[in-house]
């Protein structure tokens, strides 16, 4: 009678939608429970490469309930699309994804002040992926919002028009005008809508302690990274939601004692896309490397993921912070044929060591101190036994759970749903 937590350990992309969509037959209930759109979950099988921004990634699996959680916020128009792009998979989606009533919509004024936000901070800007999270979760938090159980009552619109008008006013005072066209954004929306309203839209905190209760397995996927937690995270470079695993009670409605295990995904090095401090970062030609052969780029926006070695310092904090119990390390392969690995285990601040992730990353100089691994030069992506596994890695595996104390219990060789080693440990 409890649910197991999926989240990202650094900076997003970790490779959650792959590990969810690989265990969901262990589960009956997939549920997200926080972010947007601004989320891109890829899942590989049978030669299909899918993204997925707002579903949760059990949904390919034929056997498990999908919940949109009250702690995600949708893009109504971003949904069509999404409910579009899988009509291909014959997906009886109507018995297989519930929404939750108590979500918040993002309307297409939140994406006109995230882009003109951004656009007044200049070189200070977040590097959002203006899909309208910030602005969508203040409106949340400032009482204003629209909720998805508001647009059942077709006089919900006096409430858009009126919001909307909040927001127009609000643009114009920054002064900075950014090229969008709100007709056309409108007429997205309310297309989104029409589909939106067609699903089950439900309590879905009722229907999930419900589940708890009839001993249902049930998962919560996490979305963004650790470290782009509203609170924890390299604060104000961060997202607007919680994405660490207290998120999960109050983007569900389940309470935290009947939280079991938590699955903390990261990947053997390091990813950031967006602005801000990035100790580990790599600027030279092994950094391009690891972006190439990683396919380092945006999954929601294309643009080029910063890569830099795996710090410790950070991992550590991230897996304290959540509790994690279970680690799954991805993207190993991407290393092979990185002749020397390094792997930060502290930072020197002011010309004193620091064993922990300070408040302060970002006015601070960081020099990341590392300690050096041999890589391997191996193909490893068709590996299906932890035993065939160059002892580089295992080296590299077997520190790394040392340095943290917490099992790696899963070895991700590839972005196939195969390309997954469970370890017996
Ligand atoms: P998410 O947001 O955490 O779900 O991760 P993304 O989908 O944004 O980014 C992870 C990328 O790495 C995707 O393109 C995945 O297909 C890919 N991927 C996941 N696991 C592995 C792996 O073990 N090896 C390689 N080479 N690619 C992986
Ligand atoms: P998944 O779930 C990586 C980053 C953005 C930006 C900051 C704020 O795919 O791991 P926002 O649009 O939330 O206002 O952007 O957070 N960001 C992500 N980076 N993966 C994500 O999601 C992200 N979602 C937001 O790049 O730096
Ligand atoms: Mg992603």
């Amino acid at each position: 009678m409890s649910l197991d937590l999926l989240l990202g350990l650094q900076w997003g992309d970790e490779g959650k939608g792959k590990i969810v969509d690989a265990i969901t037959s262990d589960y009956d209930i997939i549920a997200r429970f926080q972010g947007g759109p601004n989320a891109g979950h890829t899942i590989e099988f049978d030669g299909h490469k899918h993204v997925l921004h707002t579903i949760p990634s059990g949904i390919f699996n034929q056997g498990a309930i999908n919940i949109i959680g009250n702690g995600v916020v949708i893009d109504p128009a971003i949904f069509l699309n999404e409910i579009n792009g899988l009509k291909k998979f014959n997906i009886d989606l109507n018995s297989k994804l519930f929404i939750s009533k108590r979500a918040h919509i993002i309307l297409p004024t939140h994406k006109i002040i995230d882009a003109t936000s951004e656009a007044s901070k200049g070189k200070k800007k977040i590097g959002s992926t203006l899909k309208g999270i910030g602005p969508t979760y203040m409106d949340k938090t400032g009482r204003n919002g629209i909720r998805v159980g508001d647009i059942i009552d077709d006089n919900w619109q006096k409430k858009y028009n009126s919001l909307k008008e909040k927001h127009l006013s609000l643009i114009s005072n920054f002064n900075q005008s950014v090229d969008i066209d709100l007709n056309k954004l409108e007429a997205e929306f309310f297309e989104g809508i029409k589909c939106l309203k067609s699903f089950n839209l439900i309590e879905s905190e009722n229907y999930l302690n419900k589940s708890i209760k009839e001993g249902k397995r049930i998962l919560a996927e996490g979305a963004q990274g650790s470290l782009l937690d509203i609170d924890f995270g390299t604060y104000p470079f961060v997202t607007s939601s919680n994405t660490t695993s207290a998120g999960a009670c109050s983007g569900l409605g389940v309470p935290p004692n009947k939280i079991k295990n938590i699955r903390g995904i990261f990947k053997a090095y390091t990813t950031r896309v967006g602005s801000g401090p990035f100790p580990t970062e790599l600027f030279d030609s092994t950094g391009e490397k690891i972006r190439e052969i990683g396919h380092e780029y945006g999954a929601t926006t294309g643009r080029d993921r910063r890569c830099g070695w795996l710090d410790l310092v950070a991992l550590k904090y991230t897996i304290e912070i959540n509790g994690v119990t279970e680690l799954n390390i991805m993207k190993s392969d991407v290393l092979s044929s990185i002749e020397k690995l390094l792997v930060c285990t502290s930072y020197t601040i002011d010309g004193k060591i620091v064993d922990f992730f300070p408040y302060d990353i970002i006015s601070k100089d960081i020099t990341p101190n590392y300690i050096e691994f041999k890589g391997w030069d191996m193909d490893i992506t068709k590996m299906k036994n932890e035993k065939d596994l160059p002892g580089e890695l295992i080296d590299y595996i077997d520190y790394i759970e040392l340095f943290v104390g917490v099992p790696i219990k899963l070895i991700s060789v590839g972005p196939d749903r195969t390309q997954t080693i469970y370890r017996n440990k």
